[in-house]
């Protein structure tokens, strides 16, 4: 199965695509973590990714590309997909659908997590991750029961990501409405597309969301 979650930045990818890994036995390809290791590893793509993520910018879509084709070409993936942030130009899509065709493989559901721009700036600047397992938190509406604990792993790295800030957040909403929503026709009109309310709690959204895949799968 491939599956595609689109929404602006905080909309909440990350965090049900992870909990759609683990009732469905996907695999979450979020090409946000693959450029945050490109830069961390100092590969070119990540010396040139770098500042256009600090700035809160889309990186080019050559880079984003090879990134994900690579990642893709690895066998865990063909148990089935979860893209996290990918594609987020109309050139990405085009590349992907180009991609699955060669492997014979097509896109069961493109869904689109729908969210205000407000909650998005709150959502973000609350966020922080596990740097051991990379379970997702916020200091507000999940926090870990133990305060610096990871609940899953015990962990007690915390980080934050350098691009959380509420500057750089404007500026990737700013991309996302103009490069990246006009994906949800490019969608709609290949008749894939699924909508879900993502103002709500993260569980009911996890229902909701698990449903969807169901029947799309
Ligand atoms: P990326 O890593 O993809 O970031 P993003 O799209 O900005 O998305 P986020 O990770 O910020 O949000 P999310 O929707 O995953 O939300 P989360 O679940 O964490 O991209 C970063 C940068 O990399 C881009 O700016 C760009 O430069 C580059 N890039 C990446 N992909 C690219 C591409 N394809 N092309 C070009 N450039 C690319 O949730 C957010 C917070 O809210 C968390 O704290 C969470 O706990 C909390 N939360 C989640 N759901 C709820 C809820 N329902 N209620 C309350 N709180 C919630
Ligand atoms: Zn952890």
């Amino acid at each position: 199965a491939v599956l595609i979650l689109l929404g602006p930045p905080g909309a909440g990818k990350g965090t049900q695509a992870r909990m759609l890994e683990e009732t469905f036995g996907l695999v979450q390809l979020s090409t946000g973590d693959l450029l945050r290791a490109a830069v961390a590893a100092g590969t070119d793509a990540g010396k040139a990714a770098k500042a256009v993520m600090e700035a809160g910018e889309l990186v080019s879509d050559d880079i984003v590309i090879a990134i994900l084709r690579d990642r893709l070409a690895e066998p865990d993936c063909a148990k089935g997909v979860i893209l996290d942030g990918f594609p987020r130009t109309t050139v990405q899509a085009e590349a992907l659908d180009a991609l699955l065709a060669e492997n014979g493989q097509s896109i069961n559901a493109a869904i689109s997590l729908e969210v205000d721009d407000a909650a998005m700036v709150t959502r973000i600047s609350g966020r922080f991750t596990c740097g051991t397992c990379g379970e997702g938190y916020h200091d507000t509406f999940k926090a870990p029961a133990v305060a610096g604990t990871c609940d899953k792993c015990g962990g007690t790295d915390m980080k934050r990501r350098a691009d959380d800030n509420a500057e750089t957040v404007s500026s990737r909403l700013v991309a996302y409405h103009a490069q990246t929503a006009p994906l949800i026709a490019y969608y709609k009109k290949k008749g894939v597309l699924k909508s879900i309310d993502a103002m709500g709690e993260i569980d009911a959204i996890a229902g909701e969301l698990a449903a969807v895949v169901k029947r799309a799968t």
